[in-house]
């Protein structure tokens, strides 16, 4: 069967290092995904051991603060626990790799439609080569983790980072250590409609 149905979120992973010969294939998946107007306005940035452990020590002070102030995004405070998991799951993973939309900015500083259009269109671009990148690590014998949870500690992992553009998520990476089922899907016939 394709990755695509044997792919699954990991959240257990073994502790041994994945090796940057992998971690490149990963990447170079990555590379080949189709881009709105081949803008490729991707960057990856991969984090392992004490770099890692720096990045995520930024990310556990930034949750704390949103815990405590909800200053960030105070109507979705509710996701945070969530949050807070994401991030013990980081820690048990070998690699993080941030991932940066380089033509983008701040999600907290509003912008215009234009700018929203080509935005949307840089995200999607992002989203096919993320799901690249997954299932290559799938085919790897690689767990992977998509994250969108750093968003709660948005400005201070911005600034740890040091890049310019706008932090679109990470992907965690590590031998799996657990192989979940699939979990639940609509019916095709709930979201495929013929005209
Ligand atoms: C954009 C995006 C962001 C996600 N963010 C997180 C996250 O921060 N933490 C987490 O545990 N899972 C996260 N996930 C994983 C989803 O929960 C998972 O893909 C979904 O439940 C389906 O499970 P599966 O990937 O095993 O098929 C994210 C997935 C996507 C596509």
């Amino acid at each position: 069967m394709s990755s695509i149905g044997t792919r699954r979120s990991i959240r257990k992973f073994k502790p041994d290092e994945v090796s940057r010969d992998l971690i490149g294939q990963i990447v170079e998946a990555a590379r080949l995904a189709p881009s709105a107007k081949n803008r490729q306005p991707w960057k990856f940035i991969v984090y392992t051991g004490t770099q890692k452990d720096s990045l995520l020590d930024v990310m556990e002070i930034s949750l704390k603060k949103e815990q405590t102030t909800h200053a960030l995004l105070p109507d979705s405070h509710n996701g945070l626990p969530d949050a807070f998991n994401t991030l013990k799951i980081m820690r048990s993973a070998p690699v993080t790799i941030i991932v940066i939309n380089i033509n983008a900015s701040s999600p907290f500083e509003p912008i215009d439609a234009d700018r929203r259009i080509t935005e949307i269109c840089d995200t999607l671009s992002i989203g096919a080569a993320i799901e690249n990148m997954l299932l290559t690590a799938a085919e790897l014998g690689i767990g992977s983790l998509w994250i969108a949870n750093t968003c709660y500690a948005y400005d201070d992992l911005v600034k740890f980072v040091g890049e310019n553009g706008q932090l679109a998520g990470a992907v965690a990476l590590g031998y799996p250590d657990e192989s979940p089922s699939q979990r639940p899907r609509k019916p095709l016939g709930e979201i495929l409609e013929f005209r």
